[in-house]
């Protein structure tokens, strides 16, 4: 999200151009792109599927498209009437998921429900919404222009707009005026957001610069103030501005944050190399390449081109009965609202949909085993669709491990005549993923835990987008909350900023209909003489009958748990089987709700919503993110203030982040987490891991290093 998306794309194109001539419509023989560029040489041995992704076919209804579909789409698509005279550009093209009562009833050995692809494509600057049915071979449905906004960038979309910007002669002046050579200039595609009427109507994009010399940090010397508003479809810079002259390009000193660029010692005492041994292999199992079955969990799981990673049908095993019993039918991350907090020319714009208009999956580049992800991991890669619809592998972009990261999952000891120390482990599955979206890396992380527990864990790191300033220390600075951030370095503000990552989560707790109950806690005061108490909390349980009471900000003062539940499925004491979601560190948007940013990410006005499931609302900011004006988000749709009780319903949960950068997160930020958590509440009928097995030193082998 951040920033840079654009840049990073930008950077990844100006490889592709110069090293590989098309990297983007290299087809073997079997119709396949591989775009070498990615597929980073790892000299570490990695597990992965034993399937051939060129000839692999679909086992599972919700298993992404095939080389062999995607290719179909594509002859199906040329051979289309209305595209018949020009092919257009494919922005999107996955698997259009079947009705998920279609789905619920698929059994292994079962045909698959009709296979559809959903088709996203812009010609002559209009935006036409497609389904093709691979079964009978036609496009089934085709919608043009439905909603205000565009579909996410493309790689020609981002390299059209670097060389239009790169072409006019008032830019390259501003480059010559700023003392910057042609060769070291790396340019990026920032979006431009919506700022009203004067943008509509065309798809325009930012171009900003910056200089490599010296440095492949690129992102810490900008070129501060020189923007260009490139009109992407008619090939014209709509607007150029330069508003920064005086402000000089910040030094390249200490910005390489490359291993092998060091050239000293951290000042630490060195730490051995470790790493967690699993003497009989791993205990989770990948089968047909998307189905992970693990200790009690199970669950199918694929890599998206817009939303990175989708969890489906997570089941987990009854701890009586030992039947697999439903949790969520489907959780991702559903968009991401990155706004900047500097209103300059060369910054108002800055406020990123980074899923919609970039997209996580398209950004996701191969983990790095032993840093990113531990041994024993399993990867998988993520096979995409690139703009003139043929597929290409972008190889292991998710990683699945077993976690034991020394933590205790349960314990107590008595000191009595009992004398007992009983203490188990605490041993996790992790699916793991990770996106440079531009100068910002997002790591998820959905964590699962043998009592039930899954937490989502989202991990900030990479580079800040700074900004240019003549000031090289604060004493330079008169005025000094006049700043849009504090000095990093000398020449660069790190700009204050927020994250939020608002995740899709339809849970079925035992089955589709569920209803949205919250425990709110509320101080009760004692009557004179009742106790020597005045107060005391007592939880209160209120179902939301209807969207708008599932609205919720959250407050500590006025503190609540959010259940899930299913009230037809009662445990032994009568109590309803249910998951709750339980928020961590968080931040609130504190935007205007009228300004144009928070209109378009008014998905992030609550923390937690609940709405009627419809298939069709999978992406909170709009299916069409670019340039939208925010007519299709979550909050348009639950303001239809539906019935949620005891219906099939969605639970939107907002993860946030203010970043108010420091000097630490010069010139490579230190990963920043936060996380929440999907908990049983009453869905088993007592502790799940009651009967776990302890660890003993006699289950481990006894090795020690030679030279010892
Ligand atoms: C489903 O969502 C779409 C998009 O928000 C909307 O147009 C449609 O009316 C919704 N259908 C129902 C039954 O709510």
């Amino acid at each position: 999200m951040e920033i840079f998306s654009y840049l990073h794309l930008s950077f990844i194109f100006f490889i592709a151009l110069f090293i590989f001539p098309h990297p983007w419509n290299h087809v073997n023989k079997q119709g396949f792109t591989v775009h070498a560029e990615f597929g980073s040489v790892l000299e570490t041995k990695v597990s992965k599927p034993n399937i051939d992704l060129l000839t692999a076919s679909p086992l599972h209804p919700l298993d992404p498209l095939t080389v062999t579909e995607i290719n179909a789409v594509r002859a199906i698509l040329s051979s289309y009437a209305p595209f018949s005279w020009t092919f257009p550009a494919i922005h999107s093209l996955s698997l259009d998921e079947p009705e998920k009562a279609q789905v619920l009833e698929w059994k292994i050995g079962d045909p698959l429900p009709r296979r559809k692809a959903q088709v996203i494509v812009l010609l002559s600057g209009q935006t036409h919404v497609l389904v093709v049915d691979l079964g009978l071979g036609l496009v089934t449905s085709h919608v043009s222009n439905p909603g205000s906004g565009y579909p996410l960038l493309t790689a020609e979309d981002i390299s059209v707009a670097l060389q239009v910007a790169q072409s006019n002669e008032e830019f390259q002046r501003s480059i010559m005026a700023c003392g910057v050579e042609f060769s070291d200039l790396s340019c990026g595609t920032p979006s431009a957001g919506w700022f009203g009427p004067n943008e509509e109507g065309r798809r325009v994009v930012k171009v900003q610069c910056f200089s490599t010399q010296g440095t492949p940090n690129f992102y810490m010397r900008p070129i501060e103030g020189l923007t260009l508003t490139v009109d992407i479809d008619n090939r014209e810079v709509v607007k150029i501005t330069d508003t920064g002259r005086g402000i000089p390009v910040p030094n390249s000193l200490n910005t390489d944050y490359r291993y092998a660029a060091q050239e000293k010692a951290p000042e630490m005492e060195p730490i051995n190399p470790i790493s967690m041994e699993q003497p009989n292999g791993p205990s989770y199992r990948i089968e047909q390449g998307h189905i992970v079955k693990w200790a009690n969990w199970e669950f199918h799981l694929k890599p998206d081109q817009r939303a990175g990673l989708i969890i489906s049908r997570a089941m987990v095993r009854d701890s009586e009965t030992g039947e697999p019993r439903s949790v969520m039918y489907k959780g991702f991350a559903s968009e991401l609202f990155v706004p900047y907090m500097d209103p300059d020319e060369s910054w108002y714009f800055k406020s990123y949909m980074d899923e919609g208009e970039f997209g996580l999956g398209v950004t996701a580049i191969s983990l790095v085993p032993l840093n990113d992800c531990p041994r024993y991991s399993y990867y998988i890669d993520g096979l995409f669709v690139s703009s003139d619809g043929s597929p290409y592998v972008r190889p292991n972009i998710i990683c699945v491990f077993e976690r034991y990261a020394g933590d205790i999952s349960w314990r107590h000891s008595e000191l009595n005549n009992f004398q007992i120390t009983e203490s188990r482990p605490k041993v996790t599955l992790v699916a793991r993923m990770a996106a440079s979206v531009g100068n910002y890396d997002y790591i998820f992380d959905w964590e699962f835990q043998t009592d039930g527990l899954i937490r989502v864990k989202v991990g900030l790191s990479g580079m800040l987008m700074v900004k240019g300033t003549p000031r090289e220390n604060m004493y330079q600075v008169p005025r000094k909350n006049d700043m849009s951030g504090p000095l990093v370095s000398e020449n660069v503000i790190g700009v204050v900023h927020d994250h939020f990552v608002t995740f899709h989560l339809d849970m079925d707790i035992d089955g589709t209909d569920n209803s949205f109950v919250e425990v709110n806690l509320v101080k009760e005061e004692t009557y004179p003489g009742q106790s020597p108490r005045k107060s005391y909390l007592k939880a209160k349980r209120r179902a939301a009958k209807s969207e708008d009471e599932a609205r919720i900000k959250l407050n500590i003062y006025d503190p609540s748990e959010f259940h899930l539940v299913n009230p037809s499925k009662m445990s032994r004491l009568g109590n309803p089987s249910g998951y709750k979601v339980i928020p961590g560190g968080n931040a609130a948007s504190l935007l205007d709700l009228n300004d144009p940013p928070q209109i378009r990410g008014a998905f992030t006005n609550n923390q937690i919503w609940v709405t009627q499931y419809n298939s069709t609302e999978q992406w909170a900011g709009g299916l069409l993110v670019y340039q939208s004006k925010g007519e299709d988000t979550l909050d348009v749709w639950s303001k239809r203030n539906r019935d949620i009780e005891n219906k099939d319903i969605v639970l939107w949960y907002t993860l946030g982040f203010h970043h108010i950068p420091c000097q630490e997160d010069f010139p490579v930020m230190p990963t920043v987490t936060s996380s929440f958590e999907l908990k049983p509440v009453n869905f088993f009928e007592s502790n799940p891991i009651l009967r776990a097995k302890p660890n003993f030193e006699t289950d481990l082998p006894v090795c020690w290093p030679a030279h010892a």
